[in-house]
């Protein structure tokens, strides 16, 4: 069974969060972090920004691997993963950028961008601490419902839904594209800690599937009671249908 926190808001889960990664980091300097995209995780990185300014800690070794990213949008597009990634967390946080990767969603090379991404979080020595959003279809990363319990890194179709949801990071719909690579449901549980992050009621049914439905692929979200230590971190929202 997952630790279940109810906190006040997502400031609240951001101190958890960033203490979290502050104490991995003290005793592992070069730590792994998996890192989210989406809204939900950018107060935890807002905290941890704070945190590290403010100790002055050296987080120059941590190395970070991101969930997911789209296929076909230019890198240099503001709303790539990359690009949020190195907005909202390496510069703010001050990660070498070098150290954290994104999966490549190149049409050129995305015949073995799965693979690459995979062999490059071995090489790492896994992920240390992955922090999690869930989307309102239940996916994780981009592994929409439907996704094998053991996938590993790969490419995949977006929702309507999911599509839907990201388009107010884009001028429209249209904009938003159609494929995506992502961090699998397996790769996901080989990481050594799960921090799955949901706030507001909109999220009431995919924690409460998660947290107590069954273990199935419909609900990729439900991932994490196969896995031996997840913390999921909620405001009263998220948990009312706990
Ligand atoms: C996005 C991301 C997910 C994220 C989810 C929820 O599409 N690919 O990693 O967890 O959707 O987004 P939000 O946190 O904005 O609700």
């Amino acid at each position: 069974m997952a630790e279940i926190v109810i906190v006040e808001n997502a400031d609240a889960a951001g101190e958890l969060v960033s203490d979290a990664i502050l104490s991995l980091v003290t005793r592992k300097p070069d730590a792994v972090l998996g890192l989210a995209t989406g809204s939900t995780p950018l107060p935890s990185y807002r905290a941890l920004a704070a945190k590290v300014e403010s100790r002055a800690v050296d987080v120059t070794r941590i190395r970070g691997f991101a969930l997911d990213e789209y296929v076909g949008l230019p890198v240099e597009h503001p709303e790539s993963y990359r690009s949020v990634i190195t907005k909202e967390v390496v510069e703010p946080v001050g990660l070498t950028p070098e150290l954290v990767q994104v999966p490549n969603g190149d049409l050129a090379t995305i015949q073995t961008a799965g693979d690459d991404y995979e062999a490059a979080i071995v090489e790492a020595g896994g992920i240390d601490l992955q922090i999690l959003g869930i989307g309102r279809t239940g996916h994780v990363g981009f592994n929409e419902p439907g996704s094998s319990l053991a996938s590993l890194t790969r490419t995949k179709t977006l929702t309507e839904q999911t599509r839907r949801d990201n388009a107010r990071f884009f001028d429209s719909i249209d904009e938003v594209p159609v494929y995506c690579i992502t961090q699998g449901l397996g790769t996901i549980l080989r990481a050594r800690h799960l921090v799955l992050l949901a706030f507001g009621e909109a999220k009431a049914d995919v924690i409460a599937a998660a947290v107590e439905g069954p273990v199935t692929a419909s609900q990729p979200g439900s991932i994490i009671q196969l896995h031996p230590h997840t913390t999921v971190i909620v405001d009263e929202g998220a948990a009312s249908k706990l």
